[in-house]
């Protein structure tokens, strides 16, 4: 298997132009350093179908592929049922984020339920993962930790055994002998995955990659294995908060838009029953300044709690701090309220934060902003059986939000009497939703309609 006489080329990423040796700048498109190093055998393609004839599309087999499922329901809908054999997944996130816990949890299960699994660890020595393995009580039968990062090792071994199912911790830890860059490297990334994705579709043997996303870069990481790989996976969450989504971003087996939510115990990761639930836990009743919002994760309506506070700046330029919020977004809304409803921030700082660590990246949101920066600003509290969704414009006028009326309907589901939605929202055809709209066309209007300053409750203390 190993070749260590062949040649090697290197290749331009940005317009593929190849050269004998490495420059840094490339001479067919004058891109600087895009030239990375590969191995003839991986030029074009990775599947193994040099004898394959072409198949009437007619005659075609629609036959469903028998998958691994797993007891995790949240880690089943983001992969679309199951783990396909002979598939390659990567589930990339920041370090320290869960991967290696969410992993071991799905070898160990897979070696129950089947056969040996392999878990390839280049970070961890064995009785690192054996410490992590006791806290998440896995007895490991079956599971097989291999500490390599060659990657032509890795698949002798895993050639020897045949496993159920192969996971690498992390692809960047592991290097083929043949290049001569280091592991890590984008040419050593690309290529380490290509044997192990032509090694496990040769086999039907499924492999789970993880990749760390490095800080705003990403470029030798987790994004250029995207196109190679048949389901890409992003865990994210804040890690000083338990909450973790499991998105899918790319699935050759399912859909893209579905979305998982686990929580880290002290005991690994458990599947979230009922998101919207656990996400309003603690949200304290008739607390200023806070708002509830039903925003959207994929195909999932979840409802979050959107907190904002203004207290006056001690410094000439008040800050608009968001966590979890667009910080532009932030000085768009506070920018709306200040001109079109009369609220003066101008003095005041302004502080946002979405409860849970969650990151909102929808206007959709922008509505719940607003009014929970305007309840702070008032001292009175939003009615609390009233959400809100919708994107404030720069006019002040409230915009419609895609699929409004799954939103009402989970909000509807957790008790919620009426949502503030767009003026222009489109009725249901069954009537039901509407029953729980609550129109606005400008942000004046919602905040003069849930806020009336006459409710303030330094007034009624006086
Ligand atoms: P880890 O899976 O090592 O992250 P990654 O592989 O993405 O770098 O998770 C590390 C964090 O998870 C660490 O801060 C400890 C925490 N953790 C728990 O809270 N509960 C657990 O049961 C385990 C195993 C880890
Ligand atoms: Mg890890």
């Amino acid at each position: 298997m190993a070749n260590s006489k062949k040649r090697t080329e290197f290749v331009c990423t940005s317009c593929h132009n190849v050269t004998a040796k490495w420059e840094g700048q490339c001479r067919g498109c004058s891109a600087w350093n895009t030239i990375i190093e590969q191995n003839d055998s991986g030029r074009y393609g990775w599947l193994n179908n040099e004898s394959s004839a072409a198949v009437h599309l007619a005659e075609a087999s629609t036959e469903e592929l028998p998958r691994l499922a797993l007891s995790s329901s949240e880690v089943n809908r983001v992969l679309g049922g199951g783990i396909v054999p002979g598939s390659l997944v990567l589930l990339a996130g920041d370090p320290g984020i869960g991967k290696s816990t969410l992993l071991l949890q799905i070898a160990a299960e897979v070696a129950r339920s089947h056969s040996c699994v392999f878990y390839v660890t280049g970070e961890e020595s064995v009785s690192q993962v054996k410490m992590r393995a006791d806290r998440l009580a896995i007895e490991g039968q079956d599971l097989y930790i291999l500490t390599q990062t060659n990657v032509e090792e890795v698949l002798a071994r895993l050639d020897e055994q045949l496993p159920a199912l192969a996971v690498i911790d992390s692809i960047q830890t592991m290097y083929d002998p043949s290049l001569s860059s280091q592991a890590g490297n984008v040419s050593q990334i690309r290529e380490c995955a290509r044997r192990l994705l032509e090694w496990g579709k040769a086999n039907d043997v499924p492999i789970i990659l993880t990749g760390h996303v490095t800080k705003g870069g990403d470029i030798a990481g987790p994004r250029l294995l995207e196109h190679m790989v048949d389901a890409a996976l992003y865990m994210e969450g804040d890690p000083v908060s338990s909450w973790r989504l499991l998105r899918a971003v790319k699935n050759r087996f399912g859909s893209t838009n579905e979305v998982g939510v686990l929580e880290m115990t002290g005991t690994g990761l458990r599947d979230v029953a009922d998101p919207s639930e656990s996400f309003l836990l603690d949200r304290p009743a008739g607390a200023m300044g806070s708002i509830v919002v039903p925003v959207l994760e994929g195909n999932r309506a979840l409802l979050v709690e959107i907190q904002a506070l203004t207290a006056p700046s001690t410094i000439p330029t008040p800050r608009r701090i968001a966590t979890g919020y667009d910080s532009h977004r932030l000085l768009l809304v506070c920018s709306v309220a200040m001109r079109t409803c009369g609220i003066p921030l101008a003095d005041y700082d302004v502080i946002v934060n979405v409860t849970g660590g969650l990151k909102i990246t929808e206007p959709a949101a922008d509505l719940g902003v607003a009014l929970a920066i305007a309840s702070s600003f008032r001292s009175v509290p939003m009615p609390d059986d009233v959400a809100a969704v919708g994107e404030v414009g720069l006019s002040g006028e409230i915009r419609r939000a895609p699929q409004t009326d799954r939103r009402v309907k989970e909000a509807v589901r957790l008790g919620f009497r009426k949502c503030l939605v767009p003026g222009n929202t489109d009725d249901r055809a069954d009537g039901t939703e509407a029953l729980h709209y609550q129109r606005v066309d400008t942000l004046a209007q919602a905040i003069n309609m849930c806020l009336p300053i006459t409710r303030r409750i330094s007034d009624a203390v006086a």
